[in-house]
Formats: C-alpha cells, structure tokens, sequence
C-alpha cells in the first residue's frame, strides 16, 4: 500500500522542489491527478466549477463532505486538503473545531484550509493545538466577494501590501503548515515566501512561491473563459462537445450502436 503524504511532508518542502498541487472534486478525477500531485484541494470552488454558482458563498458543509468523500476514494499518495466554506468557521474557534472534526471523521481527509481575515489566526491556533492541520490562505479571498465587491488581485498598493504580509505571519505564526497566496503581485509573494517558515502555495501568485496551484477544471479548458493566471493544459470542452457531435451523428444514422455494441439472443 502506499503511504499517503500527510501535513508534515508538505511542510518538510519549504524552499525545496516545488509543491504540485490541483483541485479535485471527484472520484475519477482525483485518481487520475493523484500521480502527479503532492496534494489534491477539495476546494470550495466547486461551488462554482461543478455546481454552477455566482461565487462561493453558497456552498455548504455537506457538499464539502460530499466531495471530500470521493476524492478520498479515488486518490491514494496525494494529501487531501478540504476547504471550510463560508460560514463554517468565522463565528468561533469552537464551531470551527466541531465542523473540521466532522469533515476530518466522515472523509478521511487530514487537513482543513480557511481563509484568511482578522479573527482566523486565532482559529487556526485552537485548530493546530488540538490536531487539526491547517492550511491558510491569503491574498485574494473568493469568500469575501460579497463585501470586496468581486473578484480582484490584492496588494496592489503599499497599504494593502503591508496588511497581507502581515496576515502571512499571523498564519504562520498561528500554526498553518502551508499557506496558499493567491492573486498578488509577484514582489509581494516573493516577500510573503522569504517571511514565513511555512510553504507558499501560489495561484496566479508567481513563480516566487513554495508550489502552485490552479482550479484543475481551468487548466484542462472545461470553460471558455479562463483568467491571465490559468496556463490552459488540455481542450477538454471542446473534447466533449466533438465527441457529443459525433454521437448524436452516429445516433440519427443508426450506426450506432453497431454490431460491437449489441447484444444478440443465444441460438436455441
Ligand atoms: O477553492 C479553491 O479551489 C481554492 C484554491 C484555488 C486555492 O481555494
Ligand atoms: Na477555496
């Protein structure tokens, strides 16, 4: 059998061969990425990417453990991260416990990610002292689209500058294992690498980080539209619309199914 990589692993990678991290939200999908991956995100962005919504402000805990549960099942070496999405942590290091507890227990995942704001450094250390890893993750954060008013590349000036390296270190100081940057500009992330003893995890942050990561469903091309950070690594949408053309075409011509795919009564 083989190991499954665990927070330590991860943490052990600071300034080393770069972190290779995806998002994962399925069975099938999580096990043809866990080869290739040192850890597989259960991000909250599934809200958006598989189940069409605006941001991800909707998403709860259920779908969370939902789709922490396959991406389980289907990856075996890669570290599974599961994000707490909005709502699930910000009232109270208490309610934080109990809800990463139960993501923890029903998928078998190892570690939590929260997003970054003034109360959750405290979080993260009531978390980390009673076992929960946790992954941090501040710069742009998509939880908090509602009051920043979209979705925006962060620390563009110095006061914004000053205020993310400081949550950088307050994460890190609260016990985070790694700490996803996400959005900021190149300098900032390279300052943010060089301040804090946990890995940078970047996205659309720079080569200047400690590992990368994208929304796996960007990279591969299921959406037309994909920002100035994303590299485009596969065509998949327009693998699925040729394939669904041609379908429908052997479909109305009767050829298929053919004779490869039918099933014929035994002779008597
Ligand atoms: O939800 C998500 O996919 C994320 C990352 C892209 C870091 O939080
Ligand atoms: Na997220």
């Amino acid at each position: 059998t083989v190991r499954r990589l665990a927070a330590p692993d991860i943490a052990a990678r600071k300034g080393g061969v770069p972190i290779v991290c995806l998002t994962a939200y399925t069975a099938p999908v999580a096990a043809a990425l866990d080869d290739a991956c040192d850890l597989l995100l259960v991000g909250d962005s599934l809200g958006m990417v598989v189940h069409g919504m605006p941001n991800t402000v909707g998403v709860t805990l259920e779908m969370m453990i939902l789709h922490g549960q396959a991406v389980m099942r289907g990856s075996r070496k890669a570290m599974v991260v599961v994000d707490m999405p909005f709502g699930s942590y910000e009232a109270s290091p208490e309610l934080a416990y109990a809800n990463a507890v139960r993501i923890m227990k029903e998928t078998g995942a190892q570690a939590v990610k929260v997003e970054s704001g003034p109360t959750v450094p405290a979080t993260i250390e009531y978390l980390t002292q009673r076992g929960v890893p946790v992954m941090g993750h501040v710069g742009l954060r998509p939880q908090a689209v509602l009051v920043d008013g979209g979705f925006k590349a962060k620390g563009r000036d110095e006061a914004g500058r000053a205020l993310i390296l400081e949550e950088a270190r307050r994460t890190a100081d609260a016990g985070a294992f790694a700490v996803v940057v996400e959005g900021v500009a190149e300098s900032l992330a390279r300052e943010i690498t060089a301040a804090i003893a946990p890995p940078t995890i970047g996205i659309g942050a720079s080569a200047g980080c400690d590992g990368q990561i994208l929304v796996t469903d960007d990279m591969l091309g299921l959406f037309d539209w994909t920002p100035k950070f994303v590299r485009r690594y596969a065509d998949l949408k327009g693998e699925i619309e040729r394939a669904a053309q041609t379908y429908a075409s052997d479909v109305k011509a009767r050829t298929f199914p053919g004779e490869a795919e039918t099933y014929y009564a035994k002779k008597s």
